[in-house]
């Protein structure tokens, strides 16, 4: 049997993962990529520390960027991370030279994709990031092989296993957002700086690389509009509950007459839609496609098994001769499309207000809505407390965005007001 030799840059949870998987199933996996593979070196910032696995016989790499041009390395796995740096220059460097690169690395492909898929065609090397997208769920390979002969209409996910875990939590214990999150830090779920995960970022680098792969456009992160879920409450959650729906942060990427939307917020979806049942850290996307219609993938989208798993599943295919283009085209055949403006997005609205008890102010609402040409399609009001707070919670039928917005700026003004209304919008799925 050949031999393929594996450089490996970066040995936290998923590269010391890998090291496990590649020596725990050797055999199978040997068997189905149909030669050796060799770990010959490695990459991490301190070689002194005790990873609990056995180096011996591998080299030892000072800076990383040195794999890219090692003779005793064919693929070079990039578990590094960040959209810049050593990570980065290693792709280039590793994809000039001609050797097979896999990474998991969303924030790089979401920013430099297209130049990496550019520089991949140019070399005829493939480049693998299955584990860059939603862990251990195959998505990339769903997108560019299984459902390769489909129009994608629409795709959505719960692209975040953070969020979607401090979401369920605050549902299921009517918790508030800031203490779960300090408990989901405490369990290790979330980072320390959890900004990129509660603050949506991370699900936005991971719905740039699945709009390219599902619509063959460049990637455009810059285009992906961003809201996290800071601001969803318990009582939001409680609301959506009583109204038949729950709250997930998803990335949802769709063709629309204004062009491509790609966006990512908190949204109501509904009790009996597959995603509502997703909870917890997992992940989940589903795919709408002309031929192929609605298919769902359910899986774990972090921790070193699961994201191990993808990065091996990408070696396998390189070893077995796999070359595809990177965004399932050549990156030549990639064609910017318009990005649909965030304020001609249509549908549903759910709003909570704060307000002082007191006879006109629904009213007073309802007038701004009819302003704005805005259709109520209910209304909720809990208690009866004269002159104090009470909750007040509307649902609309479909309008744009931009009246939305228009008339919640002027609902926000009005006197009775506590204190900022809170919007989610309501996802036909
Ligand atoms: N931090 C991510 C999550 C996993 O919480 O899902 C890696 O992208």
């Amino acid at each position: 049997m050949t031999t393929l030799r594996l450089g490996i840059a970066g040995l936290g949870t998923v590269g010391c993962g890998l090291l496990v998987l590649l020596r725990d199933n050797k055999a199978i996996i040997e068997q189905r990529a149909g030669c050796v593979l060799e770990v010959t070196a490695v990459a991490a910032r301190d070689r002194s520390r005790d990873r609990g696995i056995d180096l011996s016989g591998i080299a030892w790499a000072d800076d990383a960027r040195g794999l890219a041009t090692r003779d005793d390395v064919d693929v070079v796995v990039e578990l590094i991370g960040g959209e810049d740096g050593i990570a980065l220059d290693l792709v280039r460097d590793a994809v000039g030279a001609g050797k097979h690169v896999v990474t998991a690395n969303k924030a790089l492909l979401a920013v430099h994709g297209t130049e990496i898929a550019r520089l991949a065609d140019v070399n005829g090397v493939h480049v693998g990031y299955e584990a860059a997208v939603a862990g251990g769920i195959p998505i990339v390979k769903a997108l560019r092989e299984g459902l390769a002969g489909n129009r994608i209409k629409r795709l959505y996910g719960i692209l975040n296993g953070t969020s979607n875990y401090i979401l369920t939590q605050m549902g299921q214990h009517g918790a508030p957002f800031a203490d779960v999150l300090a408990e989901a830090q405490e369990l290790g779920y979330a980072e320390a700086d959890p900004t990129l995960d509660i603050g949506g970022g991370d699900a936005a680098h991971k719905l740039a690389i699945l709009t390219s792969l599902a619509f063959g456009r460049p990637v455009d992160f810059a285009g992906v509009h961003v809201e996290g879920i800071q601001q969803v409450t318990p009582e939001d959650i409680a609301f959506a509950a009583e109204l038949g729906f729950d709250v997930k942060l998803l990335g949802i990427a769709e063709e629309t007459d204004h062009g491509i939307a790609q966006r990512v917020h908190p949204c109501m979806v509904p009790l009996n839609a597959n995603i509502a049942h997703v909870n917890g850290v997992f992940n989940a996307v589903e795919v709408e496609s002309d031929q192929a219609d609605v298919t769902t993938y359910v899986g774990r989208g972090a921790g070193g098994g699961p994201t191990a798993s993808a990065v091996a599943a990408d070696i396998i295919d390189i070893a077995r001769g796999l070359r595809l283009p990177l965004f399932n085209m050549p990156a030549g055949e990639l064609r910017d499309q318009p990005g649909a403006p965030m304020d001609r997005r249509f549908g549903c609205y759910y709003i909570c207000l704060h307000v002082v008890d007191q006879p006109g102010v629904i009213a007073d609402i309802s007038a701004i809505l009819r302003d704005h040409a805005i259709s109520l399609e209910s209304l909720l009001q809990r208690g009866r407390d004269p002159g104090e707070r009470v909750p007040v919670v509307l649902t609309t039928h479909d309008t744009e965005e931009a009246a939305m917005m228009e008339a919640l700026k002027r609902i926000a003004a009005l006197d009775v007001m506590i204190e900022q209304p809170r919007m989610i919008r309501i996802e036909n799925l």
